[in-house]
């Protein structure tokens, strides 16, 4: 890929960023009153408004030059036709095959991997349907009321966002809960609410060995067995998503009752595969297809529309400017809306987990920032938690702000109050509050001058905090799906211009690894040689455990 820094976009992005560093959003404003025109591009049911980031057209210029420079468009064709970009693990990145397809071929290893995606979604439908008619039943012969859906990671954020971004308004025949955790207190306390004889799992992991999944799942096995008691139960209550069939065997799962997916659907988007059974569970098959048709409307858009027009391009592009260029260290994702509560978590693990890396594709240590630290919560809670620090630290922070012409349920005049929120705090993050308009609306309270001069430097604001609006027609399924692709090429895009890899994750995989050999030494109170800090904590733990369990 080359030395992104020696690219001659690059480097006048470098100066540009020097002299933008000067400037105020609110000049730029009062420069281009068409900001918004300029700067805000729709599509589908989403607009996009970026006119509230430090850029100019002279940036943005460069920007796209740069997007031209690092090749993106020919790296976008590898991922769409199955080449295999990732190369750490040489696998092909083929989660967009997954909602689509405009040709009836696509060739990984010399095979046709479209009819398998037929397949495994008209096996997902037939499924779908019989557990929510009643017809599939439980080994007691009751109807299924409860899925209890058992992943972690990809192979849980995606499902457990979407089922709670689309559950308001939703009547379902089926209650859906979700358990990652392997602290034993979430499966313990799902479990305690439910029948065993009306409850069916979904044991959802790719690999099939994830520590914390498995233990969890076994956790099910007993307590199914303990409560149900029939020879057949696992068989009629555990379903599994996975790519290893002998371990799902192994598990006692039938394989006619494992759905699969591939190497080339990474965990992180594979919601649109059968890991996305659970929420085709909840929502039905119809809605989890309408989810599939939004994200492919994002893959048209993201393959066909100019870089100056295309959505995900410029995230990614924005990102990399505040992040890269103009020094920001975090980007705030603040959904509007209560039922995308889990969008920033879900995000965190999108883009960290496939961008959080230092070393570009040739090897070499990257010479630049590469993404920021992805948090945020619900806008309105945010307020009342930590937007002081943004529109006062010392820290730049850009922002998403994520809203919704129409609200999924409508009560009253809470949509308007909530967006009012919204697009207030975008304005004044921009505009900030100069020392003589703190003066002034200080006067005309009555202050007095000296209270003034003390209270003006607590007051002001600097604004010049770039924030970009992203405003869905609804919170449906269609938009949801092409929300959540649109920043999956983001996230795409933003690896190649970092020059990362973005679809390994060799630093979870350390972490596992490690986890695994200490769980093996508590099981058997023997420690191997760690740090003494490690070894403190092991020595610390086994002993206070000990004396808890006397
Ligand atoms: O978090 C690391 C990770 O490897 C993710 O990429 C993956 O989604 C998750 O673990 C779960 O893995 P599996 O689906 O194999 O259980």
């Amino acid at each position: 890929m080359g030395c992104r820094t020696s690219l001659a976009s690059w480097q006048k992005l470098t100066s540009l960023a020097a002299s933008v560093k000067q400037l105020h959003l609110k000049d730029l404003f009062n420069a281009q009153p068409q900001r918004f025109d300029q700067y805000s591009v729709s599509h589908s049911g989403i607009l996009f408004d970026y006119s509230k980031n430090l850029v100019s057209s002279d940036v943005l210029k460069q920007l796209i030059a740069l997007a031209e420079d690092c090749e993106l468009s020919s790296w976008r064709d590898k991922m769409f036709s199955g080449e295999k970009i990732n190369i750490t693990e040489q696998r092909a990145v083929l989660h967009t095959a997954l909602r689509g397809s405009e040709s009836s071929e696509l060739l990984v290893d010399g095979e046709n991997v479209l009819p398998l995606v037929t397949e495994q979604l008209e096996k997902v439908a037939t499924f779908v349907n019989a557990v929510r008619s009643g017809d599939w039943r439980g080994a007691t012969g009751k109807v299924i009321t409860d899925i209890v859906s058992i992943g972690v990671g990809g192979s849980n954020l995606g499902p457990q966002m979407v089922t709670e971004a689309l559950s308001p308004n939703t009547q379902s025949p089926l209650n859906v809960h979700y358990v990652s955790n392997a602290d034993g207190v979430q499966i313990a306390t799902t479990l305690e609410k439910l029948n065993a004889e009306t409850t069916l799992f979904v044991v959802s992991s790719k690999t099939f060995t994830t520590s914390e999944t498995m233990t969890n799942a076994n956790t099910a096995v007993n307590w199914l067995k303990s409560e149900c008691l029939q020879r057949d139960a696992v068989s009629k209550h555990f379903v599994a998503v996975s790519t290893n069939i002998e371990k799902t065997t192994e598990f006692g799962i039938d394989p006619d009752n494992v759905f699969t997916m591939w190497d080339w659907v990474g965990g992180r988007f594979s919601l649109w595969s059968t890991i996305g059974l659970p929420i085709a569970l909840y929502l039905g098959f119809d809605q989890f297809n309408q989810l599939l048709k939004g994200a492919h409307a994002a893959d048209l858009h993201f393959k066909s529309a100019p870089f100056e027009q295309n959505i995900p391009v410029l995230m990614a592009l924005l990102s990399l400017w505040n992040t890269t260029f103009m020094g920001a260290k975090a980007q705030a994702i603040l959904p509007y809306d209560q039922s995308m509560h889990m969008l920033p978590a879900y995000l965190q693990q999108a883009e960290m987990e496939s961008n959080g890396k230092s070393t570009t594709f040739a090897g070499e240590q990257v010479a630049y920032t590469s993404v920021p630290l992805i948090w945020g919560m619900t806008g309105i809670n945010g307020q009342h938690a930590f937007y002081q620090y943004l529109h006062q630290g010392t820290t730049v922070v850009p922002a998403d702000f994520i809203g919704s012409v129409t609200p999924r349920i409508n009560v009253g005049k809470h949509h308007t109050v909530l967006m009012s929120n919204m697009f207030a705090q975008t304005e004044a993050l921009m505009n900030g509050v100069t020392d003589e308009e703190v003066a002034a609306q200080l006067r005309e309270k009555g202050a007095d001058e000296s209270e003034i001069e003390s209270l003006v430097p607590h007051k002001v604001h600097q604004g010049n905090r770039p924030t970009t609006t992203i405003l869905l027609d609804k919170i449906d399924a269609f938009h949801v799906g092409q929300l959540i692709a649109l920043y999956e090429h983001k996230i795409f895009t933003q690896g190649i211009l970092l020059d990362v890899c973005s679809f390994d994750q060799w630093g979870v995989e350390l972490g596992k690894g490690l986890a695994n050999a200490i769980q093996g030494e508590l099981e058997r109170g023997e420690f191997a040689i760690h740090d003494s800090s490690t070894t403190g904590l092991l020595n610390y733990f086994s002993k206070k455990r000990v004396e808890y369990s006397a």
